[in-house]
């Protein structure tokens, strides 16, 4: 990334209004001080209302009106809704929920990544839209589709799905007899004779088989990279040069997003704090005290989760830009939340921060949705936030590159398959652990990356695995080179590549490092609390409990002497779930044993560093005095102060 390159954008759906309007639109938008247009990427019925018949003039009209103002546009794909008549023509294009119902034409993503006819249909389309647009000045980035997964997608339990899944475990184990074993389906008589007799896991009279239903799962996955590949190898092919990305969503974990995004030159994604508070799996005196603002780490986990994902590049590709249409509950965001989140983005080292959308629309399911503007083309709550927000940005150029942050999250989509396959406790979630650790982290002020288990450890002092059930040979080297600190979770090493116990219990692998044994473990209802001590202090583990058996002495312990908390030189492990105070001690811990500085910022307010440039967010109801110890003097500032307000944002530059 250059660092001239970051911009404010907005999602724009010139199908949706009279032609008449376009260029004013366009210029309202450049006026804002906005740079980038996303378009098209529901617009199928309009290129092709009917089989075979084109009607490119509109859309050529709208990108040549769009560039003529000096908008960069970014086309979208358009294959996240299939038109009508290509459904009726081919009604196994659509998918099958986990009941064996097709799910129908009459919203969007009405299609299974399993099928042929849609893969040949979808590459025509994006051909045809590549062709023509792929050398045209005004269209400098592209969109594979629109949020894979959205509305739970991804696993279609379809007869296509089925002949495509045989397919995949056929090369995956080669002989079923290889299959039988590594399942263990001699368990209740499951065992297969041929890769034809295996079916979907779905119907079954009780729970289906866990190896089972996590080879479904990693076949899903699969199946959407090949998709999203089809597009990129064709956009490439008549767009050299241009950026193609996609627009993930936030907590959506069913295909992973580190191997889609390697065919991708950068990642995108779509950031609805307020909305997400409401559906996630947020405390109430949260969703009370964050109605308008957000939870301080919602946007960042997400932000940093992709930008690993992403290699580095990354945009959001949709900001939320008042009430949404999609949650239970949809208030509106405080007066200057809509500027903080774009501004956030930038902080973490986002490309372009898009508005999602330019205006309601007045009809249809999300006319309920705010634009930056009314559907009577008057200003909505955003607009102002994003004049302001642009005007902020001419001051926010860093001058040097962003930097490896000194400590990394290690995230795998596989564990979350794994987990949702064999849960063993209803509370247990590992996406909320990873969250929770996150957010733990955050709270001192210090900068995070996310990595796959796959990625490299260089670089990092301190690397934090919030669970990894599944330990290869290749992780444990990196940890061998003895240089930096470790932190485990739970569950650690506790599963072999095929969902089975390993040899000699958990934490498996990783005993070669860390001498001990998890006996048993015990889930609980999330009202037990499992005390003990640590350094001192009274704390509390939750949810889940190991009984491990070891000669290291327990850093915390239970009052009957059992272990919370173990701890080598180079490794720290958690065998419970530890509650929010416990937690901040944990990182503190680790903090210091990797000798990085361990200060608590004052609750609700969240910093990070960009380049030379560190930014302070206030997502509490009150004015915080930023701490003497992380703030300069008053010349350093770029915008705001020491005091930032709330919904308010400071920042200053590191000379
Ligand atoms: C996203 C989607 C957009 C729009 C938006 C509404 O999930 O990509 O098309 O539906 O949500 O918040």
């Amino acid at each position: 990334m250059t660092i001239e390159a970051q911009k404010l954008g907005v999602c724009y759906y010139p199908e949706h209004w009279p032609e008449t309007v376009w260029a004013d639109d366009a210029r309202k938008m450049v006026d804002l001080g906005l740079k980038q247009v996303r378009i098209g990427e529901f617009a199928w019925s309009r290129i092709e209302p009917d089989p075979g018949r084109l009607e490119w003039d509109w859309l050529d009209r709208s990108i040549e009106t769009l560039g003529q103002a000096g908008l960069e546009v970014m086309l979208g794909t358009p294959t996240a809704t299939p038109p009508k008549w290509l459904i009726d023509q081919h009604p196994d294009i659509l998918a099958h929920d986990a009941q064996g119902r097709p799910r129908q034409f009459g919203s969007r993503r009405h299609y299974c990544f399993s099928s042929q006819v849609y893969r040949t249909e979808a590459a025509r389309i994006v051909e045809l839209v590549a062709e023509r647009y792929g050398g045209h000045d005004a269209v400098t980035s592209w969109q594979t589709d629109n949020e894979y997964g959205c509305h739970d997608t991804v696993r279609s339990y379809s007869p296509a799905a089925k002949r495509a899944f045989r397919v995949w475990l056929n090369e995956r184990y080669g002989s079923i007899a290889d299959l039988n074993t590594a399942w263990g389906t001699v368990f209740w008589s499951q065992e297969y004779r041929d890769f034809d007799e295996v079916d979907l896991p779905n119907l079954t009279v009780t729970e289906p088989h866990p190896s089972h239903v996590l080879d479904f799962y990693r076949f899903s996955s699969d199946q959407v990279v090949a998709f999203n590949r089809m597009q990129t190898q064709i956009i490439r092919k008549h767009a050299p040069g241009c950026d193609i990305v996609h627009n993930y969503m936030g907590f959506y974990f069913n295909f992973d997003h580190f191997e889609v995004a390697k065919d991708l030159d950068g990642v995108g994604w779509d950031s609805y704090p307020l909305g997400f508070l409401d559906v996630e799996n947020f405390s109430d005196d949260d969703k009370q005290k964050y109605m308008r603002r957000g939870h301080p780490d919602f946007a960042g986990f997400f932000h940093d989760l992709y930008r690993g994902c992403g290699r580095g590049r990354w945009q959001i590709l949709e900001q939320q830009p008042g009430p949404v249409n999609w949650a239970p509950h949809n208030p509106a965001p405080e007066t200057g939340m809509v500027r903080l989140w774009a501004l956030e983005g930038f902080a973490h080292g986002a490309e372009v921060v898009n508005f999602f959308r330019w205006r309601q629309a007045p009809f249809a399911q999300e006319q309920m949705h705010a634009g930056l503007e009314r559907p009577n083309h008057s200003p909505a709550l955003g607009f102002d936030e994003a004049r302001r927000a642009s005007e902020d940005l001419a001051n926010l150029v860093p001058e040097t590159d962003p930097q490896q942050a000194t400590i990394a999250i290690v995230f795998s989509y596989e564990a979350c398959w794994l987990y949702e396959a064999q849960p063993q406790g209803a509370g247990w979630s590992y996406t909320g652990l990873a969250f929770d650790w996150y957010s733990a982290l955050r709270a001192f002020g210090v900068n995070v990356d996310f990595i796959s288990p796959a990625m490299s450890h260089d670089g990092y002092a301190l690397v934090i695995v919030p669970s990894l059930p599944i330990v290869e040979s290749a992780f444990l080297e990196q940890i061998k080179d003895g240089t930096r600190t470790y932190l485990f979770g739970p569950r650690s090493g506790s599963k072999t590549l095929s969902l089975q116990i390993p040899d000699g219990l958990a934490p498996g692998l990783l005993k070669d490092l860390l001498p001990l044994t998890v006996s048993h473990v015990e889930s609980f209802p999330p009202f037990h609390r499992e005390q003990g001590r640590f350094s001192g202090t009274s704390v509390e583990g939750r949810l889940w409990f190991e009984h491990v058996i070891s000669e290291l002495e327990p850093i915390a312990e239970t009052p009957n002497g059992e272990g919370l908390l173990y701890e080598t030189a180079q490794i720290v492990y958690a065998a419970t779930v530890p509650g929010p105070a416990f937690l901040e001690q944990i990182m503190r811990h680790v903090l210091t044993k990797a000798e990085l500085a361990a200060n608590k910022l004052p609750d609700d307010v969240r910093i990070r560093q960009n380049g030379d440039l560190v930014y302070a967010f206030n997502y509490g109801d009150k004015a915080i005095l930023l701490p003497e110890e992380t703030t300069p003097n008053s010349e350093a500032f770029v915008i705001g102060g020491r005091r930032v307000p709330p919904a308010g944002v400071s920042v200053w530059r590191t000379y």
